[in-house]
This record gives C-alpha cells, structure tokens and sequence, in this order.
C-alpha cells in the first residue's frame, strides 16, 4: 500500500453492561432452548442494557488508559455504530464530550462492518496527518430488539470495544483494506424508524459466508500474503457456523479463529474490536504477527483488512 505516515494501535479496551442474560433466561420468555441456541449460533450468554455512548465511553477510556494518553491528545473520535443513541446528534458527540476529547467526532454506520470500516477510514486521517484517534464499535442492538422474536432475540448483545490509533512515519500496522457493499441486499436486514430488526437469517448466512471469503481472500492477496501466513484472524461474531465455515474454506485453522460470541453474542459493529481486546488480553497476539480482521453486515456490507501487529 503507498503511504508514508501509516498507523499503530497503542491501546484497546471494553465497556460491556454487568447483566448477563443466558439462553435459560430467554428460554423463559420465549419458545426456545440452551441447546439449540448453542448448537446453531455458539452463543451461551449476552450482555444486555444501557446505551451505545455509555459502552462507548467505557471503552474510549480503557483504552486511552492502557495507551498512556490522556483525551485531549486525541484528534477525533470516529464511533461505528447502527444503533445510535437518538438520530441528531450523532452519539459520537455524546462519547467525545463524555471522554473529554478536544478534536472532532462522527458516527460510520456500516453494520456489522462498521468497526473495520471505521478502522480504515481512520488510516486515511493518519495519511494526512492526523496524530491520534480513538476508533470505537459500540451497539445496544437490544433497544431495537423485539424481545418476543426469537429469530432475532437469541442472536443480540450490547457493547462496546475501542482502539487508539497513533500515527508512524512509514507504512504502520496496516498491509491491506478490502471495503465492499451490495444495497440491492438491504431488505435481508433492516430496521425502520421507531421499528425493530428484522432478518432473513437464512439468506444472510448464505451470503455472508461467500462475502466474507471473498474480502479476507482479497485483503490477504493484497497484503502479499496467503492464508498460511495468517497468524490470527478476528472474524464478526454473528454465528460460530458462520466462523468456521470461513475458516474451512480460506484454509485458516479454527485455533486461530477469536471466538467471543459464546460470552457477548452478535454485538454488531462493537464484536470485531471486543474480539481483538479479548485475543490482546489473553496474549494471543505477538509483534510481527499478521492479523486478518473480516466481517460483514446489513446494507449488505463487507470488510477486512490484514495488519502487521507492531509492524
Ligand atoms: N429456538 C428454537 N428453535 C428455533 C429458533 C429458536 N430461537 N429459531 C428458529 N427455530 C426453529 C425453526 O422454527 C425451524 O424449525 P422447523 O425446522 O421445525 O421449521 C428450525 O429451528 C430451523 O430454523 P432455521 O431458521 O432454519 O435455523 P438456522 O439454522 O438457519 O439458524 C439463524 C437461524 C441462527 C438465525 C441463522 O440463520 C443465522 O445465524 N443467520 C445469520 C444471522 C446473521 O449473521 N445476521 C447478520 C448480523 S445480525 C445484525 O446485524 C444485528
């Protein structure tokens, strides 16, 4: 990739709600059970409550503390979400006055997609000279849930995982990008005004295996990589078969897979980063290794990209 000022993730933390809703739970509430919840999605339990600027602070800040740098070294706040706070303003004005951040602040909705989208929008920044950004996914999908669906209720979770991204001269962290849409989609997952999400889960899955290959296939080529060199991969967590489906057919092993749907359930565009914190804080991750970062969501959208850690 040409660039001479490229970027390096100095810190990462999470902000996650304390109540812990297990599949016994909604099992109580609707016609469902712990085995098939486990057996078809890989999800034991879900943080459920508060809101999106909420984790989203919580997040900012662990991660500004565990970067050494305090909010007024920040440039901008760049906040991925789909399930805002209120529609005007954007929640990221709520995350920068809560953290206390002097530079600027915008939302990137892309779904699912919406961390990696962010992520690489904030490589840009840095190219023209931007210093430092706090990058943060953050959702309460639970607040435009309708908890009686059972297609959709069992799949959500509420959090938020956040990244300081800090400015190097020479090309940073980041070996390649892959963004992509397909809106001709957008009726597989929706949610209007005032309504709740609807999916077609079936559809969805179907193609969110085949884009998802797709784009990791194409940021790992473009990276100059092949598969065997992918030392860790942080794939969207919306459904464990999903995982290792992808998994399968790029030919990475599942070991490498970081798997958190299990404790968070699908948290939309926070899962990415709550994944990568979770693989971080377990050691998972050494300088020189190549992590490959993919997902997908409504719209439809896709996104991956490779990075060098400490490169
Ligand atoms: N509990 C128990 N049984 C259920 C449930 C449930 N919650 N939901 C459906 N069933 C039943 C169905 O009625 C059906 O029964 P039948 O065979 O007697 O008709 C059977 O289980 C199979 O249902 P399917 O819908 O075919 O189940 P499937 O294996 O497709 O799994 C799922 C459904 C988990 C939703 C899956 O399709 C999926 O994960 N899709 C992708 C979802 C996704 O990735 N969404 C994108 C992101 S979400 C976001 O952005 C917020």
């Amino acid at each position: 990739m040409a660039t001479t000022r490229g970027g390096i993730i100095t810190g990462w933390g999470i902000g996650v709600p304390d109540n812990v809703v297990t599949n016994e739970d909604l099992s109580a509430r609707m016609d469902t059970n712990d085995a098939w919840i486990r057996e078809r999605t890989g999800i034991r339990e879900r943080r459920i409550g508060g809101t999106t600027s909420q984790w989203a602070i919580e997040a900012g800040l662990a991660a500004l503390e565990r970067a050494g740098r305090r909010p007024d070294e920040i440039d901008a706040v760049i906040l991925a979400t789909t399930t805002p706070d209120q529609i005007i303003p954007a929640t990221s004005a709520t995350v920068q006055d809560g953290i206390g951040v002097p530079g600027g602040a915008f939302d990137v909705n892309a779904a699912c997609s919406g961390f990696v989208y962010a992520l690489t929008t904030a490589h840009g920044l840095l190219a023209i000279g931007a210093e430092r950004l706090l990058v943060i996914g953050s959702e309460t999908l639970s607040r435009v849930t309708d908890w009686d669906d059972r297609s959709v209720a069992i799949l959500v979770g509420d959090g938020a995982g956040a990244v300081v991204l800090e400015a190097v001269d020479g090309p940073g962290q980041l070996l390649s990008w892959n963004l992509g849409a397909d809106g001709s989609l957008r009726h597989l997952l929706k949610c209007d005004h005032g309504g709740f999400l609807y999916m077609n889960g079936k559809e969805i899955f179907r193609k969110a295996v085949r884009v998802v290959i797709d784009s990791a296939q194409k940021a790992i080529t473009d990276a100059g990589l092949t598969a065997d060199d992918i030392d860790l991969m942080v794939p969207h967590q919306a459904n464990l078969r999903i995982i290792s489906a992808a998994c399968q057919r790029l030919g990475i092993p599942e070991e490498k897979a970081v798997v958190v749907i299990d404790r968070y359930g699908n948290t939309s565009s926070a899962s990415i980063p709550l994944a990568l914190a979770d693989a971080l804080d377990a050691g998972r991750l050494n300088k020189g290794d190549k992590v490959l970062l993919t997902g997908f969501g409504g719209g439809m959208t896709w996104a991956s990209a490779v990075l060098h850690w400490g490169g």
